[in-house]
Formats: structure tokens, C-alpha cells, sequence
């Protein structure tokens, strides 16, 4: 466990997870039963962009930075700006903090929704304890995110958010891992939306989920979202992400393109850039 989200807190991929994560929130809460918001792997949920990390890499730069300076941006993306914002210190000039999954979500969730958020390194489920201590919304475990899934779905509420965000260190690996749980947890929670995110180097390491998704979802619509900053065909550096949506909100494709395509301009590093929705299955 090498991966730490300091590093890149705030760059194109957050960008893009983030604002799907606040649309996919907002849809659920369409209707006013309580939720479920499961984070199977939340990070330390407060990103310091001045720290030593993120001033390491300066991910945040070509990432939420770009969208502070834009005008008239489509709603959904002047939402994730706004939320942004409001986690900033009053005495901040552009942005100091940055909020991760658990933090957007603990700003969205109403009183009686709830959230079990899991993190496995031990620092970092520190410091998630700390960012939503005193919330007793929140079940927060420092444990495998994979093992917690098949131990504590189905939750009490019928309907919510599994966020599946893992670090990818051995992509193949993480794929099978994802798929094995997911495998367990929808037959276990069969109304809940399931998120995965992933990295897109080469597309031809992401074809085998897909289809994986395209022969085991039973009776569930999965959709799928990519941001492109480079073209699919090289290994050696991490050229966009993707979110595989499984039972997706109602319409949750239109929500996607109204904002996509902006990002995907406002985040751009060359010409080569691209995004798509595209339905794996839908019945
Ligand atoms: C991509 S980051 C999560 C970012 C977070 N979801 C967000 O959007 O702000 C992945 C996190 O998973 C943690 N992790 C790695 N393996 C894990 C596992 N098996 N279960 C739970 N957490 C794990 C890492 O320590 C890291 O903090």
C-alpha cells in the first residue's frame, strides 16, 4: 500500500469523480427516503494542497485550479466549484483544502441518510476519523473496503451509493478484486447504485471489465463515463479515467452530458483529448 491520495488530491481524475459523485447524490435524493452512501475506499477525506504532497506534484493545478478561474460553467460543475469553496479558510486566497469523497458527501447527506466509509492505511483512516468526527451519520471502519462490503450490506436503507475507488496499484488485480465484490454486494443490495472508478492508460486492460460488467449485471443498467486528456495507447502514464455505473439514476446519462463536455475543455493538455457515455447494457 503505497498509494497515497495527497499526491493527487484535486487533479483531472478528482475533478471528474467528484462532480459524478455530487450529480449521483443529488439524483438519489430525488426522493426523500433515506440513503446509504458506502465509500469503500474514502482516503483521509481532507487534502492539504499547500502540504508537501500535493506541492510535490501540483496535480491540483491542471485540476480543480482550472475551473476556479472559469466563467459561466454548466451547473453541475459551478455546484462542485461552490462546494469546493466552502471548505476553504476564511483567510484563503484560492484553495488550501481540498475535500475528498467522504467530506462532498458528508456536505450532501441529510439527517437521516447514513455512510460507512473504509479505509485501509492506517494514517489515513486517522485522519478520515478525525475530518468527520462528532458526524454520527458516519460509520467509519479502518478495514479492507472489499472485505467490509460483503460483511455489512445489505445496510438498513433500501436504497443508496457504493463508491468503489480503489488505487489501482496492480490494475489487473484491482479488476478482479472489484469484480468479486461487486459480484457479492449486488445480489446482497440489489437497489443500490454501484460507482467504480478507474485509470485508462491502454484501453485494451480496461475492454475485460467491461465485458465483465456487460455479462454479470444481471437486471441491472450499467453505464459508463470517460475523460480522455491523452489518447488510450500508452501504458507509461495515466491518460484519463472512467466510471462504471451500475443501476444508475434515472437519466443519469443527459445529467453526464451536460457537463462532460465542458470539463473535458476546461481540463484539456492537447488536442487529443475525449470524453464519452456510452450504455454497456440497458434493458
Ligand atoms: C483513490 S484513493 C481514495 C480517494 C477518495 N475516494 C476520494 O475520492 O477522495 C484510494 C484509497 O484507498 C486506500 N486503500 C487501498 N487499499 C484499500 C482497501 N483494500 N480497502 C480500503 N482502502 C484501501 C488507500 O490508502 C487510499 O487512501
Amino acid at each position: 500500500m503505497n498509494y497515497r491520495h495527497g499526491f493527487h488530491a484535486g487533479n483531472f481524475a478528482d475533478v471528474f469523480k467528484h462532480a459524478a459523485l455530487i450529480g449521483l447524490l443529488d439524483a438519489l435524493q430525488a426522493k426523500p427516503a433515506a440513503l446509504c452512501y458506502f465509500d469503500t475506499h474514502a482516503g483521509r477525506a481532507r487534502y492539504d494542497l499547500h502540504g508537501e504532497q500535493a506541492r510535490k506534484t501540483q496535480e491540483h493545478a491542471v485540476g480543480i485550479q482550472r475551473l476556479l478561474g472559469a466563467t459561466s460553467l454548466p451547473h453541475a460543475l459551478q455546484r462542485y466549484v461552490d462546494l469546493v469553496h466552502a471548505f476553504q479558510p476564511a483567510d484563503t486566497a484560492g484553495i488550501a483544502v481540498y475535500p475528498g469523497s467522504p467530506l462532498i458527501a458528508q456536505r450532501l447527506l441529510r439527517a437521516d441518510d447514513r455512510a460507512i466509509v473504509c479505509e485501509w492505511h492506517e494514517e489515513e483512516a486517522a485522519a478520515l476519523r478525525d475530518a468527520l468526527e462528532g458526524d454520527t451519520r458516519f460509520a467509519i471502519h479502518h478495514r479492507d473496503g472489499y472485505a467490509a462490503l460483503k460483511a455489512l450490506l445489505p445496510p438498513a436503507q433500501k436504497r443508496g451509493l457504493v463508491l468503489v475507488d480503489p488505487p489501482f496499484e496492480a490494475q489487473g488485480a484491482e479488476f478482479e478484486q472489484v469484480e468479486e465484490a461487486l459480484a457479492n454486494a449486488w445480489t446482497r443490495w440489489p437497489n443500490a447504485t454501484y460507482a467504480v472508478w478507474y485509470p485508462i492508460k491502454l484501453r485494451e486492460t480496461i475492454a475485460p471489465f467491461h465485458r465483465w460488467l456487460r455479462d454479470h449485471a444481471e437486471r441491472a443498467d450499467v453505464l459508463v463515463a470517460e475523460l480522455l486528456l491523452h489518447p488510450d495507447n500508452s501504458g507509461l502514464r495515466l491518460n484519463g479515467c472512467g466510471l462504471a455505473i451500475v443501476n444508475p439514476p434515472w437519466q443519469f446519462d443527459d445529467t453526464l452530458g451536460q457537463w462532460l463536455p465542458a470539463v473535458q475543455d476546461l481540463l484539456a493538455q492537447s488536442r487529443f483529448g475525449s470524453s464519452r457515455i456510452e450504455w454497456l447494457k440497458r434493458s
